[in-house]
């Protein structure tokens, strides 16, 4: 027998005895030569991305390091089944973060879940997959001073890193996409397989109000970014399309040269000789009371643990702020001080309203119905359980140019053509986290608030130099004028549209919370700052600049400032809180990476 085989990949070698050609190790000692070319920090969204395209070179040896599970074992019903999308917060999949108390939220304390498992987030999201409007890339373009991240040049990257695929049901949905923006990839994205009359309530007001809330976009992944229309989901063959479901397992399963090492947490990366800013040696550890161990990168590490995670492996590193390193008792080797600076998140609350129509709201109230979907699922994966069914519509809207908000601040949206605000329709009651006296029978919507482009910014710092303690995680939700008067002003705006001929006879009462919400300005804040949750979208921790500016934390390249050998590919490098939603960005960022890696062995592979 092979000495380097695992326990894992002999399990899985047991349940089938198909060829398995990469490697899963599940503890570092199994690994007995600890160089490869690459390692990549996270086998994650972008993570599984990158090592799956650049183990594709059959002579370079890839690592990926995953703190977390599989995602094909135990349990792993609720990251695949459309309808429980969601439902792994708080599970064995779950890091379990929570933020500091936040003062714009009443000094709740929000959880703040991330995936802790192979495809890391895009394997817990709740599948929507939104690019981002043009506005988005130019402004990363403007901010990093590279047109390679212009939404024209990152065609090619979006192109091949997703397509559409049809509802199980495969009905019609022409209309309600544009095939042209979609490409030839391994990530499947789809429309819901069961529209219901709320979406088209939405859509047919889009068109009567017009530019007031409007027009019907074909195609939100087209680069637009104002406007109504349906979502798209990251759904495929009735399951979660994930980047574990797409890149990594079927790279694992072709790609000899790649190995996976699960269930160990990257704890620093460490200088390669005191002095040395060549940061290329990864240490890792099983748990506090656990050994470390070191493996080595001869050519590239790439950070791909998220948001939370690469500020926080990159300051236990000693890369960082100065006064934040001195507080966790780690001794500043590199100063960086926007390392864990500028956390963005958006923060999302929801509003509801009964109608005179069928929605979900007894459905999801009802165990016995939602087990007879989940047994239907299993029979032959159809049925309500098979996409996604409550969230289909969006609308994404501007503050009039009069608004007051904006006087005296610089537009905080990604660009002209991009939003202050959205709104999703859920075709259920879905209550607010601490919301109780709500509903449990009759039909409601939900409709969410968000502020797309929040000016509100936190951090992210380590408060000790243990890998195993979480960090404090600030997000600092409403706590500027702008992105509380923007959240109030689009819920006024939401009860001008629901106004609309369009939702005649359809929405009735609001629920009494709302109702009583609606009576003032302030009403509405108060509501605002008692109910509010995370929309689940850090970023922005690790933010992109342009080359040799210090003021953020990587290039262009993204390659790490300052220090050699170290690039950051995950969300943390966007430079703002997406205009779009961060699942897809992130996607496209690793695509680039992936290309910008690979553009050393090929010519024929241009970066641009
Ligand atoms: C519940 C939920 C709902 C969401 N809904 C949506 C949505 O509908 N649409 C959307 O666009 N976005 C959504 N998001 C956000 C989106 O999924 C994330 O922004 C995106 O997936 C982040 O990708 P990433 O590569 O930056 O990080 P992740 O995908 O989180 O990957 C990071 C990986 O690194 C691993 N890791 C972290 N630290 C270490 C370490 N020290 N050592 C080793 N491994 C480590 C993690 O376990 C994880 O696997 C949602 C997120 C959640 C959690
Ligand atoms: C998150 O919490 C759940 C529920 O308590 C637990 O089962 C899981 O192990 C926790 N996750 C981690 C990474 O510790
Ligand atoms: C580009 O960024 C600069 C600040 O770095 C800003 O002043 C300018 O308005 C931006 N231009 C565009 C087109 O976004
Ligand atoms: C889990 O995924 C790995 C990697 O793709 C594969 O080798 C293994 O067979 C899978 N296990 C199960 C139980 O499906
Ligand atoms: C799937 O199973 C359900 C019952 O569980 C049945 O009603 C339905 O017709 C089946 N669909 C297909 C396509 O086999
Ligand atoms: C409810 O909808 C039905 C049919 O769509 C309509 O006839 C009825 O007038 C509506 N009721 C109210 C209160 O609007
Ligand atoms: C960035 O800094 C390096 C090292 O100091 C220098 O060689 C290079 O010319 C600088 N590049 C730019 C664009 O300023």
């Amino acid at each position: 027998m092979h000495p380097q085989l695992s326990l894992g990949l002999l399990l899985a070698l047991s349940l089938s005895l198909q060829t398995v050609v990469a490697k899963i190790y599940t503890a570092p000692e199994q690994i007995a030569n600890k160089q490869y070319d690459y390692i990549v920090v996270g086998a994650g969204t972008a993570g599984a991305v990158v090592a799956a395209r650049i183990s594709q070179l059959p002579a370079v040896k890839v690592l990926v390091i995953e703190a977390g599970l599989l995602d094909n074992g135990t349990q792993s019903d609720l990251l695949s089944i459309p309808l429980l999308a969601g439902q792994a917060a708080n599970t064995i999949y779950d890091w379990n973060y929570t933020t500091v108390p936040q003062t714009g939220l009443d000094g709740n304390k929000i959880p703040l879940p991330r995936g802790f498992v192979v495809g890391g987030s895009s394997n817990l999201n709740n599948l929507v997959y939104m690019r981002g409007p043009k506005d988005e890339w130019a402004r990363m373009q403007n901010v990093s001073g590279d047109s390679g991240w212009s939404w024209d040049n990152l065609q090619k990257y979006i192109f091949m890193n997703e397509q559409h695929a049809s509802a199980w049901n495969h009905r019609c949905n022409a209309g309600e996409y544009n095939p042209v923006v979609h490409g030839n990839g391994p990530l499947l994205s789809s429309l819901t397989a069961m529209p219901n009359e709320l979406d088209s309530r939405v859509l047919k007001a889009a068109t009567e109000l017009k530019g007031e809330f409007g027009p019907y976009v074909l195609d939100f992944n087209g680069g637009i970014g104002l406007g109504v229309g349906w979502i798209e989901t990251t759904v495929g063959d009735s399951a979660r399309s994930s980047s574990a479901t797409a890149f990594m397992h079927p790279a694992l399963d072709s790609q000899e040269n790649l190995d996976l090492l699960i269930n160990t947490q990257v704890t620093r990366l460490l200088p390669k000789t005191s002095g040395s800013l060549d940061f290329r040696t990864v240490e890792v550890s099983q748990g506090a009371a656990a050994p470390t161990y070191t493996f080595v990168a001869t050519s590239e590490v790439i950070l791909a643990a998220g948001a939370i995670g690469t500020p926080q492996i990159l300051q236990l590193s000693g890369i960082g702020p100065k006064a934040t390193l001195k507080t966790a008792g780690v001794t500043q080797l590199v100063d960086l001080p926007a390392v864990g600076s500028n956390l963005q998140d958006q923060a999302l609350v929801f509003f509801h309203w009964a109608v005179n129509g069928s929605t979900l709201t007894d459905f999801l109230n009802d165990p016995a119905a939602i087990g007879a979907a989940l047994q239907q699922y299993a029979t032959n994966k159809t049925g309500i359980a098979a996409s996604s069914v409550v969230f289909n519509t969006i609308g994404f809207l501007r503050l009039p140019e009069s608004c007051d908000l904006l006087h005296g601040i610089e537009d905080p949206a990604a660009g002209p053509n991009s939003a202050h605000f959205q709104y999703s329709f859920l075709n259920a009651y879905a209550a607010n986290p601490g919301q109780t006296g709500g509903p449990t029978s009759g039909d409601f919507i939900s409709v969410s608030i968000l502020v797309q482009s929040p000016t509100s910014a936190g951090s992210v710092n380590i408060v000790s130099k243990s890998p195993f303690v979480h960090p404090a995680i600030d997000p600092a939700y409403y706590t500027t004028k702008f992105d509380i008067g923007t959240a109030v002003e689009a819920v006024k705006t939401l009860e001008k549209i629901f106004a609309a001929d369009a939702f005649h006879g359809f929405i009735g009462q609001p629920t009494a919370d709302t109702a009583a919400a609606l009576k003032s300005d302030a009403a509405i804040e108060s509501y605002i700052r008692k109910f509010s949750a995370s929309v689940k979208h850090p970023t922005s921790s690790a933010r992109i600049s342009k080359v040799n500016d210090t003021t953020g934390v990587v290039g262009p390249d993204l390659f790490v400032h300052k220090i050699t050998g170290v690039r950051v590919v995950d969300a943390s490098v966007l430079p703002f809180a997406p205009a779009g939603f961060p699942q897809a960005e992130v996607y496209i960022i690793a695509e680039r990476a992936a290309a910008l890696i690979m553009s050393k062995f090929d010519p024929f592979l241009t970066s641009k």
